[in-house]
């Protein structure tokens, strides 16, 4: 049976209706890291792993929502949303529903079934999909149509201010506009995109560390702090500058005596970040993959040494991919202090690269990693509806 069915038959066994099901991917982060926020340029794919959703209209005006993830229902009434979330797992879709409110849409009580199977906390973006297929869901089921980059950008809303995690815009967007063997170049500022074919010789590896550090989301807001006094500090010889994107390196180098070193470090790397972003772009365009090993080498030691995301873990997976024959290049990949490293492997050594690394990293670290051979997806969509009770959709 397949997912949509397996949770149509859920659905109904838990609700004793029919439903439509949404899905929305999880993603990776091909190289781009901390630029999203600082208008800078990303370039992430959405990835086989999705969190599915399952709904049906309530005419009481009640909004229940139940985890298979985590066995547990919610209940709450449209007009009992609040304005920021309690700590717990339903924070994700209920924010979303009152993003969507305070955007103006008219919505309607709902039953609502969550399933996923983007590893949590493995930074795979586990809250964009949980976020992106409820605001899907919740939109469809009031007769909505759906603006998907409106509708990333009031996930990110959610997450920002119901939530309180004051994320960029990636991981939202690539959920909603992701395309099956594509990347997505994304300028963070416009919101213009571009989808890149990845070379047909290159398997995208994911490599899970398996680790999780306490740090992670309270230095994503220093960073981004650390970000936002560099620009005040810059602008003082650049008047004209509205984020680190506007700053190139020549720039930086001429005012480093503005900033601390600290502060140096940090802009240092957003703006060579933003630079090879763009090369890996043009090399995957090509279809091409000469100096994308060293790119790949100088994003995460940038990330390291300048921003200081990593930590021994991530390190060592990167250390353990860079040995290993048929690999284009590898870093860590998303927020950082743990997660997941991304890896450009040959298709042909793909199975050998995963044996290999898994061993070599349980016996350096004492942890066995999850090692997922992917390909990058298709953004949200409705899979499957047996629900006679859908409105049509307005314009
Ligand atoms: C997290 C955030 C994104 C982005 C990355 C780092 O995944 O959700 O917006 O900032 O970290 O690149």
């Amino acid at each position: 049976m397949n997912k949509a069915h397996e949770l149509l038959t859920s659905f109904k066994a838990r609700f004793g209706t029919g439903a439509s099901v949404y899905r929305a991917p999880g993603r990776v982060n091909l190289i781009g890291e901390h630029t999203d926020y600082n208008e800078g340029f990303v370039l992430p794919a959405a990835i086989g792993f999705s969190c599915w959703v399952g709904i049906s209209p309530r005419a009481d005006g009640k909004l229940i929502v139940y985890s298979e993830n985590f066995r547990e229902v919610h209940e709450t009434m449209w007009d009992g949303l609040g304005a920021h979330g309690s700590g717990h797992w339903w924070d994700y879709p209920l924010g979303v529903a009152w993003a969507l409110q305070e955007a103006g849409y008219r919505l309607r009580g709902a039953d609502i079934y969550i399933a996923g199977d983007v590893p949590l906390g493995a930074g795979l973006s586990s809250s964009a999909a949980i976020e992106v297929s409820t605001g899907y869901a919740l939109l469809s089921a009031a007769g909505h149509a759906v603006d998907r980059t409106k509708l990333a950008l009031l996930c990110q809303r959610a997450e920002n201010e119901y939530v309180g995690a004051r994320v960029g815009i990636m991981d939202q967007f690539v959920s909603c506009h992701g395309r099956a063997g594509q990347a997505l170049l994304i300028d963070c500022r416009s919101l213009e995109y571009k989808a890149i074919r990845l070379p047909a010789k290159v398997s995208l590896v994911i490599c899970n560390t398996m680790v999780k550090h306490k740090l992670q989301a309270g230095e994503y807001n220093v960073r981004r702090a650390e970000c936002e006094e560099a620009v005040r500090k810059l602008s003082a010889a650049m008047p004209t500058i509205r984020s680190l994107r506007d700053v190139s390196m020549e720039q930086l180098a001429q005012n480093r005596s503005l900033l601390l070193e600290k502060l140096y470090r940090r802009c240092r790397h957003v703006v060579s970040e933003n630079q090879r972003v763009r090369k890996v772009a043009e090399l995957f365009e090509q279809g091409r993959t000469e100096g994308l090993r060293e790119l790949m080498a100088a994003s995460h030691q940038s990330m390291r040494d300048d921003y200081e995301i990593s930590c021994r873990e991530l390190d060592t997976m990167v250390e353990i991919a860079g040995r290993q024959r048929g690999v284009y290049g590898a870093r860590m990949t998303g927020g950082g202090f743990g997660g997941c490293t991304i890896n450009f492997v040959d298709v042909e050594h793909a199975a050998e690269f995963q044996r290999r690394v898994s061993a070599e990293y349980e016996s350096a670290i004492g942890l066995h990693p999850d090692i997922y051979i992917c390909e990058a997806s298709q953004g949200a969509e409705l899979v499957e509806t047996t629900a006679d009770n859908f409105p049509k959709v307005t314009r």
